[in-house]
């Protein structure tokens, strides 16, 4: 089984990555998106996007601009 990747991109999407596609995602409301099978895909930061949770690319057009993020270790 692989490792499930996630990526805060710059001012941009968070990308998720899954080399077995098996990540599950979930609305408020408790529905699943099909997301199973797909080895990576992109949720929306902006809340511009006309597919969210999804990325549209949207976040080019609007020219987000993300608040810096800090990483912190354990
Ligand atoms: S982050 Fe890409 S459309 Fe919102």
């Amino acid at each position: 089984m692989g490792q499930v990747k996630i990526t805060v991109r710059k001012n941009g999407p968070l990308r998720v990555e899954d080399p077995d596609g098996l990540v599950e995602l979930f609305d408020a409301d408790g529905n699943k998106y099909d997301t199973v099978g797909k080895l990576a895909f992109s949720l929306c930061r902006c809340a511009a996007s006309a597919n969210r949770p999804f990325c549209d690319g949207s976040h080019n057009k609007i020219a987000f601009q993300a608040p810096d993020c800090v990483i912190k270790t354990v």
